[in-house]
């Protein structure tokens, strides 16, 4: 199975994106659903490295994600902070809820781990049921050349009990037709030298034209889309961004 991140996947991102760590992201949202009064959900929400500030702020915020190991540290980091957040195991292309949601929120390129396109826009009108009539999607991508540019990488973070954990990342695939790549990623942990735990996760992600994005938006309802960059809402995407934001509106 792609994009499990599991145990040493999870703890790798609870070390590197811990809780409250900001690419602007963390203002940007707080900022765009500050006059919120009902819930809002935050599919993918993995560790609640955004869920948590924004529960700070005083939002009501639900989560679900795929990956029990990601849960688990949302629960003991809330915990931590005499949060308890109404969390599940779901999925993108399943979630169901009874209750409607002000904002449905995708931080961190998340979206882009649906690598099917049709399960992708059977994701979107997903989100749109479940928005209140004025409710709105607010989404983040990657742009196209963040995918394009070195294909291999080594990083490496210190436990808390001084193990060394290693990621080795290689693209392996890419596919023009599909807008897909396909990565290996090798989590190693090592104890006084000595490998203790392997982890091999097959990590896949899809590339968005920004009109293209727009237009499956519009496509499942979708109204006022509103395309930002780098976290500069309102200000159109330009060349060298890091990050596109799209907010839309379910209008009725
Ligand atoms: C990049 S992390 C984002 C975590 C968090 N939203 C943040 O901003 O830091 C991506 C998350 O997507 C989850 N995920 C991957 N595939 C999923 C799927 N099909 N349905 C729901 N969650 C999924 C992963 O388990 C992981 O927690």
């Amino acid at each position: 199975m792609n994009n499990r991140y599991g145990k040493l996947a999870s703890h790798v991102y609870n070390l590197d994106k811990y809780i409250g760590k900001s690419f602007g992201d963390v203002e940007f949202y707080r900022s765009r659903l500050s006059e919120c009064t009902g819930a809002i959900l935050e599919p993918a929400v993995g560790n609640g490295r955004l869920l948590i500030p924004l529960l700070e702020a005083g939002l009501q915020v639900v989560g679900f994600d795929a990956s029990q190991e990601m849960l688990d540290y949302c629960r003991l980091e809330s915990e931590a902070r005499s949060l308890s957040p109404n969390l599940s195991r779901q999925t993108f292309e399943t979630f169901a809820y009874d209750e409607r949601f002000e904002a449905v929120i995708i931080p961190a390129g998340s979206f882009q781990l649906i690598t099917d396109y049709a399960a992708a826009v059977g994701t979107l009108q997903r989100f749109f049921d479940h928005l209140t009539p004025n409710g709105r999607l607010i989404v983040d991508v990657d742009p196209i050349g963040s995918f394009l540019g070195d294909a291999s990488s080594i990083r490496q973070w210190s436990t808390t009990d001084g193990d060394l954990v290693t990621l080795t990342a290689h693209r392996v695939e890419t596919n023009y037709v599909a807008q897909t790549t396909i990565s290996h990623l090798r989590y190693d942990r090592w104890a006084a030298g000595q490998l203790v735990a392997s982890e091999l996760e097959f990590f896949s992600l899809r590339w968005w034209g920004v009109e293209e994005f727009a237009l499956a938006l519009r496509a499942v309802g979708f109204d006022d889309v509103t395309v930002s960059g780098n976290y500069e809402y309102g200000r159109a995407p330009k060349r060298d961004d890091q990050t596109i934001t799209f907010e839309a509106r379910r209008r009725s």
